[in-house]
């Protein structure tokens, strides 16, 4: 499906002709999709293109009402450095230009842009020196601010038209305008929290500066979504695979309200989900929402398929195959289906279309279960493109979805299988699913469910002595996991007390024959996964 995903982002321009709009000219910054997630915080919607993706005639038909130009690693010195494009600076919009994008501002406008002797990174002040249709009611001038650096170079001569609004101790120019022709600059990022007020500067921006109203809300996304699947789907049929997660659940109830019964969604049962999930899924779209699901309950094949193999990367593939064939023959049940809908966000699209690439070496062959092959001849139905994840959230809330769907903590593909390294068995998966539950429960009960970004049991292939009563034991170990996260590829291991860990490890033992041990797992992301396979 990957090439599917890769459509060039100008196929959704249709939502720009009803909204007030920004560019952002990505650079490669590792933080460029934090501006777009501040701007959109702001009812203003926005996209990212690669600066190297951008041809004059596609940025003037997008006709945004302003420009940012994102960070980067590269330095403007260096030959061939990448540049904005000329167009950016003579259509009249107002433009900001964040650390590497405020450099290649000053340098293709004419000033001067020098290397630093060392690198600034991490926290430092401003002091604020001039007034500045940005920093309005937020940075009075004389004021003493907090602002975060990452950067290499330094400007060290302004063009024509330029003044400085903030200054640092290492950094002269830490923020410059052009009011006349409304374009800005900054050394620092506004646009991580490490700046406090960086959100602020960037909606004076976005409303002040460039006049948008902050009109994108969830209410009119659905709205316009609506329509356009009635459009694209017409009188068709449209089916679409159910894991359990957000992203799919959201998309179906979305699917569902444009058009009814054209629906039927197929819920694979693997039978590698948690306790009670399945019944969950079922009961909410089935029941709850009256969707035609096919629900198809293939866990005997999954578990036939996954005996004897014990190497993680052969089970994904294994689990991803098994799941194609299960869902092909389900979806030929339905019959005439022409449309497939996917739950794609916005981070995988702008990872397709992305200068600088995905990761360049495979840690995990990340198969995920809603991997379809290329040759089903469907058309694509993917109306939350435009979508952050939290933002998914949000419009799961606005169609009224239940709150604990919603806050679901991310599920992977292969489901338990990757919870149990070594050989999975039906006994092991029953162990599993027992612990998982009760670990879940205590978190719940404890009210730290949703400061958690994943929490999970793994039952290891390892079996050590104990003592219960007065008999010896000879049991499986329970490893426990939970981390805080933002997206996934980084993350930290949550500080649970000793009290409640205590609390569940005696539960567990007690409550779930096959398991004598139980350990906490503290090993932060990198180097560690958050799973264990
Ligand atoms: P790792 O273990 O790579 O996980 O740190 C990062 C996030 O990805 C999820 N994950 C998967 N999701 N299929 C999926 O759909 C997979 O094979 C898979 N492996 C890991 C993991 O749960 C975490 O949220």
């Amino acid at each position: 499906m990957e090439n599917a995903k890769a459509q060039d982002s100008n196929e959704e321009l249709d939502i720009t002709l009803n909204h007030d709009h920004i560019l952002i000219l990505d650079f490669g910054s590792q933080v460029t999709q934090l501006i777009a997630r501040r701007l959109r915080e702001s009812g203003v919607y926005c996209e990212i293109w690669p600066f190297n993706h951008a041809p004059a005639e596609k940025i003037k038909a997008f006709n945004p009402r302003g420009i940012i130009l994102s960070g980067g690693p590269r330095s403007v010195l260096e030959k061939d450095a990448p540049e904005a494009p000329a167009v950016v600076f003579e259509m009249g919009v107002p433009i900001f230009g964040i650390c590497y994008g405020q450099q290649t501002m000053v340098k293709q406008l004419g000033g001067k842009v020098e290397a630093e002797q060392s690198r600034e990174f991490g926290r430092a002040f401003v002091d604020v020196v001039a007034d500045s249709k940005v920093a309005k009611g937020v940075w009075d001038k004389g004021a003493h601010e907090q602002v975060w650096m990452s950067h290499g170079d330094h400007v060290a001569e302004m063009p024509d038209g330029f003044r400085v609004i903030a200054k640092s101790e290492g950094a002269p120019f830490a923020f410059i305008a052009d009011t006349d022709r409304r374009f800005y600059g900054t050394q620092f990022h506004p646009e991580v929290v490490h700046t406090p007020h960086g959100a602020d500067l960037l909606k004076n921006f976005t409303h002040n500066v460039c006049g948008c109203s902050g009109d994108w809300t969830m209410a009119a996304f659905r709205e316009e979504q609506i329509a356009k699947i009635r459009e694209q789907v017409g009188n068709g049929k449209v089916i679409c695979g159910l894991s359990g997660g957000v992203d799919s659940s959201v998309t179906a109830v979305l699917i569902h309200e444009a058009i009814g019964d054209q629906l039927t969604c197929i819920y694979v049962d693997t039978g590698l989900m948690r306790s009670g999930e399945s019944e969950q899924v079922v009961d909410l779209f089935r029941n709850h929402y009256n969707i035609p699901l096919i629900h198809e309950d293939a866990s005997d094949k999954f578990l036939d398929g996954l005996e004897g193999i014990s190497d993680p990367e052969i089970k994904r593939k294994l689990i991803g195959n098994m799941f194609i064939e299960v869902f092909d023959a389900c979806s030929a049940r339905v019959g005439g289906a022409e449309f497939l809908a996917q739950g794609t966000l916005y981070p995988d699209v702008i990872e397709s279309v992305s200068f600088t690439g995905g990761p360049s070496v495979t840690i995990k062959s990340h198969h995920n279960v809603g991997g379809l092959p290329d040759d089903m001849a469907l058309k694509l139905v993917e109306p939350m493109r435009e979508l952050f994840k939290d933002e998914v959230r949000e419009l799961g809330r606005e169609l009224g979805m239940p709150e604990d769907f919603i806050r679901r903590h991310p599920f992977p593909g292969p489901g338990l299988a990757i919870r149990i390294p070594g050989e999975v068995t039906g006994e092991k998966l029953e162990i599993l699913r027992k612990a998982d539950l009760i670990y879940l429960d205590e978190i719940r009960k404890t009210g730290l469910y949703d400061e958690i970004w994943q929490a999970f049991a793994v039952l290891l292939p390892v079996k050590t002595v104990g003592v219960m009563g007065d008999a010896r034991t000879y049991d499986y170990v329970c490893a426990l996991r939970a981390v805080t996260s933002t997206d996934g590829m980084t993350a930290d291991t949550y500080p649970f007390s000793h009290e409640f860990l205590g609390r569940v490890s005696t539960r567990i033992i007690n409550e779930v024959h096959g398991i004598n041990r139980v350990t906490y797992d503290i090993t932060s992301k990198p180097p560690g996964t958050i799973e264990w396979e």
